[in-house]
């Protein structure tokens, strides 16, 4: 049988363990991407203030886990704008995963002063820390908000349109940096565009909660599901496991011409919010008969959102290998008992 690329890295880590450095490890990113290294007997150092994540998240990884892959766990309580903390992070490092960031589009146009701070000063201190330590590959999350209001789909790396939030700025300031990085200082980056990555310990509750775990929680809570726009806004909406894997070969890769460079990672297809919400309320309505005559309210389009969403998947497969294992229905299906009991 022939493995995939992933199958082959993840063997190797198996024989040949690392240490890795997770900035924004107790949120939701950056808790799967901690708890499959672990299961891969990694050692993983975990940076995080606690900002938009939580101890919870990290206790649930705890409990997934050995006690010997615990102990190989050292969480730094800090703050990435503060360059003392990135230092102590990055120390005997092989790879970092680059997760802690001011995340949400509403948010940024709410604060762009702190989504600046953190997205972009804190980046700053992250890369050039990096830089002077052992690091062997920075991995980042960049984000597919960067596309803004290019029409064209799927989205392509090299085609962006105009920036549509300060959080896109900063996302899009991060690759400029990242490639200064690599020109100056042949400093290794590779950026991962994420699309609407889905999955358990995505907070329901937060001020900023994307639609999957919100809506969940609102049915389930016989509450008022709100669509903003007319419900046929789409997004390429990709399953965690997915994002994990991306992650871990961006980090291992060999290939010279594979680094420096971003990558969209998602599943390559497009689901309206419509569509979203019929399939939840299908699926939620076995357990929860109150939703079977269930009906969102529409109301108005959200600043700074881009009307559609969909990636070619094809650089991160012909470059990195990127396989993606599960289809939004597929993670759905693993996520939705997590939901129903986190929400
Ligand atoms: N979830 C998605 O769909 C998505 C899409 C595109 C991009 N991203 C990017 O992926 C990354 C992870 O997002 P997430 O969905 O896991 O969000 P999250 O809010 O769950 O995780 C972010 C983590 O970073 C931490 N953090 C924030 N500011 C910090 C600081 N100054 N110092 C140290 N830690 C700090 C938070 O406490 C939190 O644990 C972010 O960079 C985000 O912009 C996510």
């Amino acid at each position: 049988m022939n493995l995939t690329k992933y199958e082959i890295l993840q063997n190797q880590l198996l024989e040949q363990p690392k240490t890795w450095l997770i900035t924004g490890v107790a949120g939701f990113i950056g808790s799967n991407l901690l708890e499959k290294l672990l299961k891969l007997e990694q050692q993983v150092i975990g940076l995080d203030n606690f900002s938009t994540g939580y101890q919870h998240n990290l206790d649930q990884v705890q409990s997934s886990v050995t006690a010997n892959q615990w102990k190989r766990f050292n969480f730094i309580c800090g703050d990435i704008r503060r360059i003392e903390d990135c230092k102590q992070a990055c120390q005997g490092v092989d790879f970092v995963l680059h997760q802690a960031a001011f995340c949400s589009v509403p948010g940024s146009i709410e604060d762009p002063t702190t989504t600046n701070q953190i997205n972009i000063d804190g980046f700053l201190n992250m890369l050039i820390t990096g830089r002077d330590a052992t690091i062997q590959r920075f991995v980042y999350a960049a984000s597919s908000a960067t596309y803004g209001d290019h029409p064209d789909l799927p989205k392509v790396e090299e085609k962006i349109g105009k920036q549509l939030s300060p959080y896109a700025v900063t996302k899009l300031v991060n690759e400029l940096y990242a490639e200064v990085f690599a020109i100056n200082y042949n400093f290794r980056t590779i950026g991962l565009r994420y699309f609407n990555i889905f999955g358990r310990r995505q907070d329901p509750n937060g001020a900023y909660a994307a639609v999957i775990p919100k809506w969940i929680a609102a049915m389930i809570n016989n509450e008022p599901v709100y669509i903003n726009g007319d419900g046929e806004t789409s997004r390429d909406f990709c399953y965690i496991d997915n994002a994990v894997q991306a992650n871990i070969l961006a980090a291992l890769t060999t290939d010279a011409a594979a680094t420096n460079q971003v990558y969209n990672v998602a599943v390559g297809d497009r689901t309206s919010l419509n569509s979203l919400y019929q399939h939840l309320r299908a699926n939620l309505a076995k357990k929860f008969p109150h939703l079977q005559t269930a009906q969102p309210v529409y109301c108005d389009f959200r600043p700074g959102d881009v009307r559609h969403s969909q990636a070619s998947i094809d650089k991160a497969s012909s470059l990195l290998g990127y396989e993606p294992t599960h289809k939004i229905a597929e993670g759905l299906a693993e996520a939705l008992d997590w939901y129903i009991d986190n929400q």
